[in-house]
């Protein structure tokens, strides 16, 4: 009982997800969710034939997808997060190069500002990386991709919201270039992929749109809103599955394709992202990525009202990056506000800031309490250095009287 205890003091020192400004993963969690989710915690979702909600969850999840990306002759299959999507992706890729273009050598071309997951999962699987240099506005420099492939490339990636800096690629150029060397495809959508389908951007971002695209990994658990847990990757043929994913025998439910890289793996993910489409809609995640860019806006405005420099990124992605004065301080008299953040240096930007992600849920927050925070700690801070130049300015004076 007093080991229990113990546990349940760490739990209640812990920060307010809420106030947590500086991660993707949602803080939102559906009524009926929160009511059920005892139910999956010891399923299996390998084994989702023997479960007809789970195969009905995961029905509903690559319908929705394929309403907003158009993959019809393909497949939408669920994983633990981007990263497990990433290395499917990247793994049928190498595959398929391999059997179809006898390339034995691979090689991927990244932008700088990829995710540290995509780098992570080439090298896993022996994929030589290729770094394309950044150009206008952090974003790939297509020239350099173009510069970059030889006859033993396989894929590029284009990010469709950065993690740093919130930018979105030129996907038409890199799907141009694409097409013209005969190689794939990817998009890193894990930001923008609840985001981008719902609202109008000048984005193309669907396979019909894009013929090079061969594969899209998204996060479900950040604006699809699921639990953490919850990754999808998007493929554009369901060939590549027959030829190349495996199969086990053993469960009860028979033999099984294991088309993720998990085999035992929480189906938490899956039936809360289900939950989530069912509830939202197309016109429910419409609204939210409204009220995403509506409150990035504000708090731009906000935080460029106190003279703090902002680099807003795309206008679409949720989130900013700012740097000002006394950040170190800035940043720790948030912490004692409960505001869990951190200072870091943006890659590419060459500038130490602080980023801000705004959720579902979290918008008003954010608008209201986080910067009144940031406008007191400047407050203070310009009364505090105007009562010291004050002090000096009236040393003489005292010094007068002292020396009277
Ligand atoms: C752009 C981008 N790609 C990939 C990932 C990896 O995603 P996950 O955490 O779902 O594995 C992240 C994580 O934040 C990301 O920001």
């Amino acid at each position: 009982m007093e080991n229990i205890h113990k546990i349940q003091q760490l739990i209640n020192q812990e920060f307010d997800e809420m106030k947590n400004i500086g991660t993707f993963t949602g803080v939102y969690c559906h009524p009926f969710v929160e009511k059920n989710v005892f139910r999956y915690l010891n399923k299996n979702l390998v084994d989702k034939k023997g479960y007809s909600s789970m195969m009905e969850f995961e029905r509903s999840i690559d319908t929705f997808m394929k309403k907003l990306y158009k993959h019809y002759d393909g497949k939408t299959i669920t994983t633990s997060g981007s990263t497990e999507s990433l290395l499917l992706a990247f793994y049928y890729a190498r595959e398929q190069a391999k059997y179809e273009r006898k390339i034995t050598k691979p090689n991927i071309i990244l932008p700088e500002h990829a995710h540290y997951s995509l780098f992570k999962c080439a090298q896993m699987l022996e994929i030589e990386i290729k770094h394309a240099s950044n150009g206008i506005n952090h974003t790939i420099d297509t020239k350099s991709v173009e510069a970059l492939i030889d006859r033993n490339t396989i894929m590029i990636v284009g990010v469709m919201g950065s993690t740093e800096l919130g930018v979105v690629d030129d996907l038409r150029a890199l799907d141009v270039i694409a097409a013209q060397h005969n190689v794939y495809l990817h998009i890193d959508a894990a930001i923008g992929g609840f985001i981008f389908p719902f609202i109008n951007t000048p984005t193309p971002h669907t396979f019909q749109q894009l013929p090079s695209l061969y594969s899209m990994n998204i996060s479900g658990h950040k604006f699809g809103l699921a639990l953490p847990g919850c990754g999808l990757l998007l493929l554009r043929h369901n060939k590549t599955l027959d030829q190349y994913a495996g199969h086990v025998s053993y469960l009860s439910t028979g033999i099984s394709r294991i088309e993720s890289l998990m085999i035992t793996s929480s189906p938490i993910g899956v039936f809360s992202l289900a939950v989530n489409i069912k509830h939202f809609g197309l016109r429910g995640y419409r609204e939210n990525a409204k009220e995403y860019i509506r409150a990035k806006e504000n708090i731009k405005k906000r935080l460029e009202a106190m003279d703090i420099s902002v680099f807003n990124g795309s206008l679409y992605t949720p989130q900013l990056f700012f740097y000002a004065e006394h950040l170190e301080e800035l940043s720790n008299y948030l912490k004692n506000k409960g505001w869990m953040q951190n200072t870091y240096l943006a890659k590419g930007l060459e500038q130490e800031g602080i980023r801000i992600v705004i959720k579902y849920g979290q918008e008003l927050l954010l608008e209201n309490d986080l910067m009144n925070d940031i406008e007191d700690f400047y407050m203070t801070k310009t009364s505090s250095q105007h009562s010291a130049a004050n002090e000096s300015y009236e040393q003489p004076f005292q010094n007068v009287e002292e020396e009277f």
